[in-house]
């Protein structure tokens, strides 16, 4: 069985940060969330994984390489736009050649991982297998109608109006005879070749595919709120460790991680909390569920539910909450200018300031 990884896309609810950077390397818990899904793959029994890459490419080579670092062999396939999940398909067809696969989400994050799914199809003779989970917005996934038995009666991509409310959660295990279907189906109206409509095809062609109802947790990392939501479940279970510096008074309660190299002084962390590697805290408050990236200095100021991306700069500002900070980000106290605030903000920011 092999794998393929999803990791191009627009990614445009995350912007800015996707304008310079892939979306499925925002860190959770201070680790790129595509890492942890390369690792469920491992921890199926999976090796060999192909990732599709799209404008970022090169950042998604550079971090994870040829997979040795997770004990994968990786293959990276170019496609030329994001022209739909089943293009991606369409495109590996060499690289998947007549093995059954998993195909995977590259922003999609699921706590139990995917061991349990994969064994169940590798026993099953199914041509699809879809998870579905209930969630509150349908209308910004994939949608699954389902018959009083059970059986998948239509699927819809982000539809206007969902006819309920279980979505497709990103993992999809698929036989050779997905191949066919992503052949035979044309652009939606949006432009793309959906996977749901090359499944619909599957279904109406004699297919066997199959959904189970999943209760543990998933997320689609694609929005704001659904990060800060991953990062919170991790910070909930990481294992305390501190290895960097603690210096002065400082209060440092519930499960705190401090990587090797950071420094705290004088402050006050109140887990869940990482720290990354060479960040400097100072004279500062880091509430539950922050996770600060390698090399930031927070000076002065108080920050919590937050992510915050590597070599930024937090000083003399307080209130900072429920915020994705990329990286080498300054946000500082506007100095000699009482009641102001001034902004240099990139396209398709969004800030929100104290009235
Ligand atoms: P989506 O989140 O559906 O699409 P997107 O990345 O374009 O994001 P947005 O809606 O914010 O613009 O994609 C799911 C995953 O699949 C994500 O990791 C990107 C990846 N993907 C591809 O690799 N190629 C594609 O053609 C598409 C549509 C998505």
């Amino acid at each position: 069985m092999k794998a393929l990884v999803l990791a191009g896309g627009r990614g445009t609810r995350l912007r800015p940060l996707t304008h310079t950077s892939a979306k499925q390397l925002v860190p959770v818990a201070n680790k790129p969330v595509l890492f942890y899904g390369l690792e469920a793959i491992r921890d199926a029994g999976i090796t060999q994984v192909g990732v599709i890459v799209g404008d970022t490419g090169p950042e998604i080579r550079q971090a994870v390489g040829d997979g040795s670092a997770f004990g994968l062999d990786v293959t990276y396939i170019p496609q030329e736009a994001p022209l739909g999940l089943a293009h991606c398909v369409l495109i590996a067809r060499e690289f998947l050649a007549d093995e059954p696969f998993v195909m995977y989400l590259g922003d999609n994050f699921l706590v139990d991982g995917i061991r349990d799914l994969v064994d169940a199809f590798r026993e099953a003779e199914h041509d699809a297998q879809i998870l579905l989970t209930k969630v509150e917005e349908p209308q910004f996934y994939g949608v699954a109608e389902l018959g009083p038995d059970g059986e998948i009666l239509r699927l819809e991509e982000k539809p206007e109006h969902p006819r309920s409310d279980l979505a497709i959660v990103g993992v999809y295990t698929f036989s050779p005879a997905i191949h066919e279907a992503v052949r035979a189906i044309r652009p939606s109206a949006r432009g793309e070749l959906e996977i749901t409509d090359a499944i619909t095809w599957l279904i109406a062609n004699g297919g066997r595919v199959h959904s189970h109802l999943v209760s543990g947790y998933w997320r689609d990392t694609g929005r704001l709120q659904d990060m800060l939501e991953c990062n919170r479940i991790v910070l909930e279970a990481i294992e305390p460790d501190i290895r960097g510096i603690v210096d002065g008074p400082c209060e440092i309660t519930g499960r705190v991680v401090i990587a090797p190299g950071a420094s705290v002084e004088n402050s006050v962390i109140r887990g869940p909390v990482v720290i990354g590697a060479h960040a400097r805290i100072n004279g500062s408050y880091i509430g539950p569920y922050t996770s600060i990236g390698e090399g930031c200095v927070v000076e002065g100021a108080e920050v919590e539910y937050s992510i915050v991306l590597g070599d930024s700069t937090i000083r003399g500002v307080s209130g900072l909450t429920y915020s994705l900070i990329g990286r080498n980000v300054e946000v500082v106290r506007a100095e000699g200018v009482p009641n102001a605030n001034q902004l240099m903000v990139g396209d398709h920011s969004r800030i929100q300031v104290m009235s």
